[in-house]
This record gives structure tokens, C-alpha cells and sequence, in this order.
């Protein structure tokens, strides 16, 4: 057994598998010299009452007030850091008007190291206030800049999977934002592989180059074959956005007369490590090639609302055995907390199960069986995160890494009703906000305190 270097004393929530929440009270978590969750000893086990001393001893322990309680860290599993100063603008805009007379203009602003040093800087204190512990971040076509972007969240203590954006079609993209060519996009990003594998060797708690075209249509084939060539060489993690909405599908089918899914599945960019963002259009036939790559979808519900056509089938893909993490997609979703997008992602599933349009038969209206849980989106924000970047994160259990928030629930409404523990989760769940996370700690450090 390796030294315990931090322990914590209290109640703990996480949800292992889908559906199922794990409740425990005055737990000792002993957190190792890697950050990994060494072992957990309930307030029953054999040897807690002595264990519970040696460590109060040793001087290390944390100890959690009644209504505190300890949660997983978020995992957020898609987010563009360039768009955080866009959060909230031009919504009201169709993806394509958004993406270039709004995004494209600001994400070429990062050839400007200075500049990104500013709003990334910014962004992950956002993002660990709120308790997202991981980001896999699309940063820009810069290669400079979006190495900024993994430093500051190394410093910072967040894991961090980062991807230089490879955007090389000269019809999909305006001249003062794109690479400046097939092969110098791909040279950059095996450059960028290499220097981020290389310091990420001293990072604690991780962080890690993603291979990352920013969709089909703003790619060349060569492109995206020269990408699926690298993931494989590198063992590399994979993001890219897959069947958003109507349009991006479409597109897609009909310049590779295939779906989407079968186009970046064909170049080599679906597996185990691969996360495709959104997904909403994809048939039973894509969601089997995503199963047999265990390729994950990030579920982005709120980014959804405005750009994505419809609302993606959760439950449907989750009873056919999709990975399904949870994406705050800034700045096509506004908020940059996940907490909001547990939030949504529950009722957009309603939405589609009841429908929409009161002019419908009630029969008619909506898609049955289609509602999510609280507890289930609680899943996607954590464990479902974690098995769709393969990283043993996401959960309080032995062997997973020391990612938790601290909730200090005494503001939350109870008036001592509704005490189950289950009540408790969802009202943290529905209504914590910034103001009631009290600590996060990413692979065993405090990095945020309120
Ligand atoms: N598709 C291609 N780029 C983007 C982007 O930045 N945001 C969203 N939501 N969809 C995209
Ligand atoms: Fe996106």
C-alpha cells in the first residue's frame, strides 16, 4: 500500500452505473500520493474507528460538515475555450451565420498568445468554481496559443485534453481563419501531439493532446485521413463534432454519400478514445459503430436548444449501450456550468417524450419513453465522462482518481423535509449553484476554495 497523503471524512454521492446512486455517510476516503483513491472505509468496516485516528494524527484529514457533502468532480466532455467571450452572443443566429460572422472572427484573434493567455486564464477559474474538474477543450488552428491553453490548466491543477483545431478546406472556411495548408495542419498537430505528451509527463493530475478536426464539412478528406492516421500512431484521443443538426448531416451525406458517423468512422477516427459532440441525427446503424468502437457522444443540451435541430434520444441511445458523457459547448450552450446542463439535458428529455406542439394529439405529440432522470444526468456529468474519455475518473471509489467537490447545502431549502438522501442529491442537483461549492480538489489538491 502506498503513503495516504490526504484523507476526507464524510458523506459521499456518486452513481457507478447508470441509474443507481451510491449514498455513504461519514466515509474516510484515503486519497494516495497519486491522487488516486487508495481506499474507502465505510463507518461500519472493521478498523475505521483506528484508522479515523491515525489519520487525524497524521494531520491531513478534511473533515465535512453534516450538510456538506462530497461529490465527484464534473467532467465536462466538450467546450471551445476561445468562445468563453462569446458566451451569451448571437444566439438567435442559425449555426452557419454564428459560426462565421461571430466565432471565426474571434477564434482567429488567437494567433495572439497574450490574448488567449487572458481568456483562458479566466475560463478554467470559471470552470473549477463551478466544479468541472476535466475539459476536453477545442482550442483554436493555433498551435502556440492552444499549448497556452494546457499550461494554464496544468498550473491551475484541472486535467486538461486539448486539441489544436485542424480547419484546412478552403470552401468551408474564410481565408483569415483556416490552416495554411493540408500538410502544415497536419504537422502541426503531430508537433502539438509530441509537446503536450512530452510535458504532460510531469503534470499531476494529467493532461493530454487530442486529435481534433473541427467537423467534416470544414475538413478536406486528406485531412481527415492524415487525422485518423495519427490517432492510430499516437494512441491518441479523438473529438470532433458529428451530426449536430439537419444541415451538418446532410452535408455530410452528400459529399460522402455515407452518414457522418460512417464518413469519420472510415478515416479512422472512431475509438475507444473518440468523443463525437452532440450526434443528435445519428440512426441505430451509426449508434452500433459508435458501440463497436466505443466511441462516446457528448450529450451539449443547452448548445443543442439553438443549434442542433432537435433533441438527441438519450434514453434511446443509453438502452441501446452508447457511451454518453455531457458537454457544456461554450459558447453554442451559454453556461459554463454543468450543474445547468444536468438541468437541461432532463428537460429536453421530457420535452421530446411529452412533445411540443399543443396543436397535436396528445398520442401524436411526443416520443415515448424518452425522459432522463436527474440521477441519470448526474451520471452523464461524471461516470459517463470518464468512460467516454477511458480515464478512471468520475466516481468516489477505490482506484479512481481524488476529483471532488465540496457542497455546502445549508442555503438549499430542506427546512429539515424531504431528508432522504436521494432528496438531498436532487436539490443539490436543481439548485446549487457556484455560491455553494466550497472546495474542489482535482487527483488529491485543492484547487478552488470558496
Ligand atoms: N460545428 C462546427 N464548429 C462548431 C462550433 O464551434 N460550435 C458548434 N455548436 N457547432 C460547430
Ligand atoms: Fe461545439
Amino acid at each position: 500500500m502506498t503513503k495516504t497523503v490526504r484523507a476526507i471524512l464524510g458523506n459521499y454521492f456518486t452513481t457507478p452505473t447508470y441509474g443507481e446512486l451510491a449514498y455513504e455517510e461519514k466515509a474516510l476516503i484515503l486519497v494516495n500520493e497519486a491522487g488516486m483513491i487508495e481506499e474507502i472505509l465505510l463507518s461500519e468496516a472493521v478498523g475505521y474507528e483506528e484508522a479515523l485516528a491515525t489519520q487525524r494524527a497524521a494531520g491531513h484529514l478534511v473533515e465535512l460538515k453534516d450538510q456538506e457533502y462530497l461529490l465527484p468532480g464534473f467532467i465536462d466532455t466538450h467546450i471551445h475555450a476561445p468562445q468563453w467571450p462569446q458566451a451569451g452572443i448571437a444566439l438567435d443566429k442559425p449555426l452557419d451565420d454564428w459560426l462565421h460572422q461571430h466565432t471565426f472572427p474571434l477564434e482567429a484573434k488567437y494567433d495572439d498568445v497574450a490574448f488567449a493567455r487572458r481568456v483562458y486564464t479566466d475560463l478554467v477559474d470559471q470552470l473549477l468554481t463551478r466544479g468541472t474538474t476535466t475539459a476536453l477543450y477545442f482550442a483554436t488552428i493555433h498551435k502556440e496559443s492552444s499549448f497556452e491553453l494546457v499550461k494554464i490548466c496544468a498550473d491551475k491543477g484541472q486535467r486538461a485534453l486539448v486539441g489544436k483545431v485542424v480547419m484546412d478546406c478552403p470552401e468551408g472556411n474564410p481565408d483569415f481563419y483556416r490552416d495554411v495548408s493540408t500538410q502544415q495542419a497536419l504537422e502541426d498537430t503531430e508537433a502539438f501531439i509530441q509537446e503536450v505528451r512530452d510535458y504532460g509527463r510531469d503534470v499531476h493530475q494529467g493532461v493530454y493532446p487530442v486529435v481534433m478536426p473541427r467537423f467534416a464539412p470544414s475538413c478536406t478528406a486528406e485531412a481527415l485521413q492524415g487525422l485518423g492516421d495519427l490517432a492510430k500512431k499516437y494512441d491518441c484521443h479523438v473529438h470532433t463534432h458529428c451530426s449536430e443538426g439537419q444541415w451538418q448531416h446532410d452535408v455530410t451525406q452528400e459529399r460522402f454519400g455515407k452518414s457522418d458517423t460512417e464518413a469519420l468512422k472510415d478515416f479512422g477516427l472512431f475509438g475507444p478514445k473518440s468523443v463525437m459532440a452532440h450526434s443528435n441525427f445519428i440512426s441505430d446503424e451509426d449508434a452500433q459503430i459508435f458501440m463497436d468502437h466505443d466511441t462516446a457522444v457528448a450529450h451539449c443540451p443547452i448548445s443543442n436548444i439553438y443549434f442542433a435541430n432537435s433533441v438527441i434520444p438519450i434514453r434511446h441511445l443509453k438502452e441501446l449501450g452508447v457511451q454518453v458523457g455531457l458537454g457544456s459547448d461554450i459558447s453554442g450552450g451559454f453556461s459554463p456550468s454543468l450543474y445547468d446542463n444536468i438541468r437541461q439535458a432532463v428537460m429536453s428529455s421530457r420535452q421530446l417524450e411529452e412533445g411540443v406542439d399543443r396543436d397535436l394529439a396528445q398520442s401524436e405529440r411526443g416520443v415515448d419513453n424518452s425522459r432522463i432522470s436527474v440521477l441519470q444526468a448526474f451520471h452523464l456529468a461524471t461516470t459517463g465522462g470518464g468512460e467516454a474519455l477511458d480515464l478512471p475518473i468520475g466516481q468516489i471509489a477505490k482506484d479512481y482518481t481524488a476529483d471532488f467537490q465540496v457542497i455546502d447545502a445549508t442555503d438549499l431549502p430542506s427546512f429539515e423535509v424531504f431528508t432522504d438522501p436521494e432528496h438531498e442529491l436532487q436539490r443539490i442537483l436543481y439548485l446549487a449553484d457556484k455560491e455553494n461549492i466550497r472546495q474542489v480538489y482535482v487527483q488529491g489538491c485543492l484547487v478552488h476554495e470558496k
